[in-house]
């Protein structure tokens, strides 16, 4: 922990550290959800599907990584256990149990809005308080708002490819 560094925090920064972990939880689910998704993927434009689900979940790792090192700055600890991802998630998890495409996609579209929602709030409410994570998230959430778009372009092309044959 950076002393100094929290003491500058012009909010109650236990609650921060908690939202902090509760998007932790957020995206290892979502890793684990693309990750996973990826290895089942079926259906046309698989590939492509898959590639891109890959490339999410490498992004949402990378998200975690920069949650767990705000968390430590701040005098908090990332959560230790997977059975606290389920506890403290905000956008929960969607087994990838039908595997096709188009299916993989709504639900990732659907976890990619929370997201979006769950860092929009982050953002608002370190926006003054709090300019370093205000930042992280402000760039987090940049990402998960191209995922979404990634995501709504490849469901695009799929419908546009099934109405022209
Ligand atoms: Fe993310
Ligand atoms: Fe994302």
């Amino acid at each position: 922990m950076g002393t100094k560094g929290r003491a500058i925090v012009g909010m109650d920064v236990d609650n921060l550290i908690k939202m902090l972990n509760k998007a932790l939880a957020d995206e290892w689910l979502a890793y684990y959800q693309y990750w996973v998704g990826a290895k089942v993927a079926k259906g046309p434009m698989r590939g492509t599907v898959a590639t891109e689900l890959l490339e999410h979940a490498t992004e949402e790792l990378g998200h975690a990584e920069l949650l767990a090192n705000r968390i430590l700055q701040l005098g908090g600890t990332p959560l230790l256990t997977p059975e606290d991802w389920y506890k403290m998630t905000n956008c929960g998890y969607e087994p990838p149990e039908d595997p096709y495409v188009e299916v993989l996609l709504e639900q990732n579209i659907k976890g990619e809005q929370c997201a979006i929602e769950a860092y929009q709030q982050l953002v608002e409410l370190t926006r003054d308080a709090d300019p370093v994570t205000y930042e992280m998230a402000l760039q987090i959430m940049t990402d998960e708002i191209e995922h979404e778009e990634d995501l709504q372009a490849l469901a695009e092309d799929i419908q546009l490819m099934k109405e022209r044959r």
